[in-house]
């Protein structure tokens, strides 16, 4: 199975109809319109892209499925993460999803960079619910990929703990990294 389709199914376990969700990485809107699917017509996606043909890509998808009117399509960098979510939000999102790397069919110039990851992934924390899960896709065999894949999973190994769990599934090529909450007994 590819990672893309196992990373929904593993987030798809957390939405809930009517919650809140973030896709960190729009690009063509597959993952924005699967959170988009499962939170249902009273739940909120918030999309970020700082490529506008992603965000227009993303926009059409959406108008087709006919799920355009709950998500929300922001031309910035996941850097602005916490300051671009209504502040109610803060602590209720139900799923952070991250799908790194550059846009499929793009020239592969504007790509996602470690330090803005890892400052996105810091917030990603103190947006999402105690309940809630972040799945990172990784890919490594770009420039700078290796680099970006190995600071987050540093910094999500650090993340785990008391109170998440992380899991890592491996690919010859792109790496599945998914903090969620640890069971309680
Ligand atoms: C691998 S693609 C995402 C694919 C997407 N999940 C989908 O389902 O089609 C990565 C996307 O991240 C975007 N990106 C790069 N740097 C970013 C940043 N700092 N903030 C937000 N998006 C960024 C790129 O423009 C690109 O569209």
């Amino acid at each position: 199975m590819r990672l893309t389709r196992k990373a929904q199914l593993i987030v798809g376990e957390y939405l809930q109809p009517g919650g809140l969700a973030v896709d960190a990485t729009t690009g063509n809107g597959h993952d924005t319109l699967f959170l988009a699917q499962g939170l249902g017509s009273t739940g909120r996606v918030f999309a970020f892209d700082i490529q506008a043909r992603a965000l227009a890509t993303t926009r059409a998808r959406l108008e087709a499925a006919g799920l355009d009117t709950q998500v929300q399509l922001i031309h910035r960098s996941h850097e602005k993460l916490l300051e671009s979510l209504p502040p109610e939000t803060h602590g209720g999102i139900q799923a952070v999803m991250f799908n790194l790397g550059y846009l499929p069919g793009s020239d592969k110039t504007t790509i996602t960079r470690r330090d803005s990851s890892l400052a996105a992934l810091q917030q990603a924390t103190r947006i999402v619910s105690p309940q809630g899960i972040i799945s990172v896709l990784a890919y490594r065999g770009h420039p700078g990929g290796q680099e970006e894949s190995q600071a987050i999973q540093t910094a999500m190994e650090g993340l785990a703990g008391t109170q998440w769990h992380l899991s890592v599934f491996e690919s010859p090529g792109p790496v599945l990294l998914v903090l969620a909450p640890r069971p309680h007994d």
